[in-house]
Order: C-alpha cells, then sequence, then structure tokens
C-alpha cells in the first residue's frame, strides 16, 4: 500500500486528518471566532490599558482548542501589523497537578533558559510578568482545559494572574487570557472581582449536529480524499453515527472518516464505501451485538433481512423504505408495518431513519449476513 502510493487518500492526505492538524477554515465556528477576536484585540491593541479575558465553555470535540489556536494566529497577526509585541503561550492545564506545576509551565514557554526550582508558584509568574514588562510585551495565555485543573487546584491562580499588574510599575496588564473548559469555569470563581474580570463568549461549543458535522467532514474529505473518493452520502453517513453514537465530537467525525478511508485503502479499493465506514466504526467500538436481537420477532428478523438484501446488491448508504418494504416476503409485510420493525430497528442501534431512507449502522453488512444465515430456518 505505502510504496504504491494511496488509491482513496491525497498525497499528504492522513495528514490533513491528524489530530492536530488545523484547517483553514472551522466550519459553524466561525461566529465564535470572530467574536473572541472582537472581545481580545482591544486587550492587545490598546497595550495593556483594556483588560481582557474571556472564558469559552462546551462539548468535547466541538472545536474549543482548534477555534483558540485560530484565534491566537489571527491576534498574533494584528498585533504584528500593529507593532504590537505578543507572545502566546497555549497551555494545557490539564497536564498541571499544582500551582506551581502550571507556574512553571507558563514560565517554560515564555522565558527561554527559565530555572524554577528554588521558587514558589507566585515568584515564578511574577518573574515571567517581569520579563513581559521589561521586554514590553504582551502575552496572550490561552489555559485550555482549565476545568481539569480548578478541579484539583482551585482557582487561586487566575486570581494570581489577574492581580500580577498591580504590583508592576507600569500597571499595565500584560496577559490576556482565553480560558477553556467542558464546563463554566466562571463557577468556580469564588471571588467577585474576579467574575466582572472575566467574559463569557455568549456564544456555546455545542456537540455538532450530522447536519454541521457533515459540512466539516466534506470540507476536511475534500481536502485529504482524491476527487470522487468518496461520496456525500457516505460522508452523511458518517456524520449520523457521530450524532447519534459519538456524542456529536468533530474530533471522532475525523477519525471514523479517516478509519474509513484506511479500510478502502485495505481492500485496495478506489471509493470508500459505506461498509467501509460500518467496518471501521465496529473497530471503533462495538454498538449492537446482534446475538441480543435474536429475540426479535420474526417480522423484525424478515426486515432485517430485506435490509440486508438491498444493501448488499446496491452501494448506497441509505436506500428508500418502499424498495426494502418490496422484499419483504408478503406474508411478513403486514406484520412489518404493523410493528413499526424499522423503528424499534433504529432505537437498537441497527438502522438510521433518515428522510424515509433506511442504512445499517451499528455493525456490518458482512456481519448482518452471517448472522441472518446462521438463524434457525423457521
Ligand atoms: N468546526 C470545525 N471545523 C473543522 N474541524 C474541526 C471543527 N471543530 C473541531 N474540529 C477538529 O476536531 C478535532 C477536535 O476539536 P478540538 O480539539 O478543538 O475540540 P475541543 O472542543 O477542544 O475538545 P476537548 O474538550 O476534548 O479538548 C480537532 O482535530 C479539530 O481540528
Ligand atoms: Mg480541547
Amino acid at each position: 500500500m505505502a510504496g504504491l502510493g494511496y488509491r482513496v487518500f491525497k498525497e499528504n492526505g492522513l495528514e490533513k486528518l491528524s489530530a492536530d492538524y488545523l484547517p483553514s477554515r472551522l466550519p459553524h465556528r466561525e461566529k465564535h471566532e470572530e467574536e473572541l477576536v472582537k472581545l481580545l484585540a482591544p486587550a492587545i491593541l490598546s497595550r495593556g490599558t483594556v483588560t481582557k479575558n474571556v472564558l469559552i465553555a462546551g462539548a468535547s470535540g466541538a472545536g474549543k482548542t482548534a477555534t483558540a489556536r485560530k484565534v491566537a494566529m489571527r491576534l498574533r497577526k494584528i498585533a504584528e501589523e500593529n507593532g504590537v509585541k505578543l507572545m502566546h503561550a497555549h497551555i494545557n492545564c490539564r497536564y498541571a497537578s499544582s500551582n506551581f506545576g502550571l507556574a512553571q509551565m507558563l514560565i517554560g514557554r515564555i522565558v527561554p533558559d527559565a530555572r524554577a526550582r528554588g521558587y514558589g508558584a507566585s515568584e515564578l509568574l511574577q518573574a515571567a510578568y517581569s520579563y513581559l514588562d521589561g521586554r514590553s510585551e504582551f502575552l496572550l495565555l490561552v489555559l485550555d482545559d482549565f476545568d481539569q485543573f480548578v478541579k484539583k487546584c482551585g482557582p487561586g491562580i487566575l486570581y494570581e494572574l489577574m492581580r500580577l499588574p498591580d504590583s508592576s510599575p507600569g500597571k499595565r496588564n500584560r496577559v490576556a487570557m482565553l480560558i477553556i473548559g467542558a464546563e463554566d469555569v466562571s463557577k468556580y470563581l469564588l471571588e467577585s472581582w474576579t467574575r466582572s474580570a472575566v467574559t463569557k463568549l455568549p456564544y456555546d461549543f455545542s456537540a455538532y449536529d450530522y447536519r454541521e458535522m457533515s459540512d466539516i467532514l466534506v470540507e476536511r474529505a475534500g481536502e485529504s480524499f482524491r476527487d470522487g473518493a468518496i461520496q456525500f452520502e457516505v460522508v452523511l453517513l458518517i456524520s449520523r453515527i457521530v450524532e447519534r453514537f459519538g456524542f456529536g465530537s468533530a474530533r471522532y467525525g475525523i477519525e471514523l472518516l479517516q478509519a474509513s478511508g484506511l479500510e478502502a485503502e485495505y481492500d485496495g479499493a478506489d471509493r470508500v464505501s459505506p461498509e467501509c465506514v460500518r467496518r471501521a466504526q465496529s473497530r471503533i467500538e462495538k454498538i449492537v451485538d446482534l446475538r441480543d436481537l435474536s429475540a426479535l420477532s420474526s417480522g423484525h428478523v424478515e426486515a432485517i433481512r430485506a435490509i440486508a438484501q438491498v444493501l448488499g446488491e446496491s452501494d448506497e448508504a441509505y436506500v428508500p423504505m418502499p424498495k426494502i418494504l418490496g422484499r419483504v416476503d408478503k406474508s411478513k409485510r403486514g406484520q412489518v408495518e404493523k410493528l413499526g420493525c424499522f423503528k424499534r430497528l433504529e432505537f437498537e442501534g441497527l438502522v438510521d431513519i433518515l428522510d424515509g431512507k433506511v442504512g445499517l449502522v451499528g455493525t456490518t453488512l458482512v456481519a448482518v449476513e452471517n448472522w441472518l444465515a446462521r438463524l434457525p430456518e423457521e
């Protein structure tokens, strides 16, 4: 595979699907990005006379870190255009286990050859601040996953960071903070003055719904897959799976997109089929154990048989319900319709119903066919 090059991925396509790749656009986060730039730019352009700290909160995989990286890039550019010296430190607070640890990470990022040993957290923060002061620099400090930290260590370090200008000669505020959490961190701020010193972004980073996810994945697929190697319907299938089983996380969506492409590569195929997606999903996690379905009525089993038949003959991710019903044994058709079999199968996580069409999710077609073949004859 490697020596001959990829069939479905573009050259360097896999890089565009890696965890730290930052795409040029973040669909459905433009509003968040604009607002953050608008909130934070004055703190930087005013050269420290305006104070701004912003909080953002939202679900995992909802684009908080990616948006913060994008905002930092834009602010650095704005600073440069305006002759302001701006540093940027993005710190993942999840990995700090004390105030000292966090202060150490911070000073390590901004002061070259800093020595942390022998000092306390407050001294380190002050040293970092004096360094900025001495060079007339400003700092955009992104405290990522700060909720993880505050639960362990409390909000004390935020108070200290916010008080730093008070003890500096120029009293300028050299640090603008962007504080990120899965939950709203402001509820941990006990001192009321800090609550007014931070602004909450008015937009949440909610989990993406399947439409938003498909916009994101279509764009990412365009960067990473060859033309025609993945169809919109297949991206839609992935997006539905992400909404239903992946908490609307773009991280999960991109992983599933990549894993589906790799399945196609293993097959030597030049297109990603719906079955590649289902196989990739089953490798990531087991959603449906077909043995659990053996207790379903014969009407349900008949519905599954018809779905498998129709999907097996076509390469489509979703097929119209009437087409499937047309395949159900006449004697059972009434039963299938009366029982609302498709709805029940959707509830079980086996199928997905979208605009009157039915797709298979939660397991692979091959697994379903094997399961059907092993069922005892009636
Ligand atoms: N709107 C979007 N457009 C394109 N890619 C996105 C978008 N949102 C998220 N991503 C991508 O999805 C992945 C996860 O996003 P990100 O790391 O920003 O989520 P997060 O909200 O920080 O999650 P966590 O709380 O788990 O840290 C990243 O690879 C990111 O580039
Ligand atoms: Mg993050």
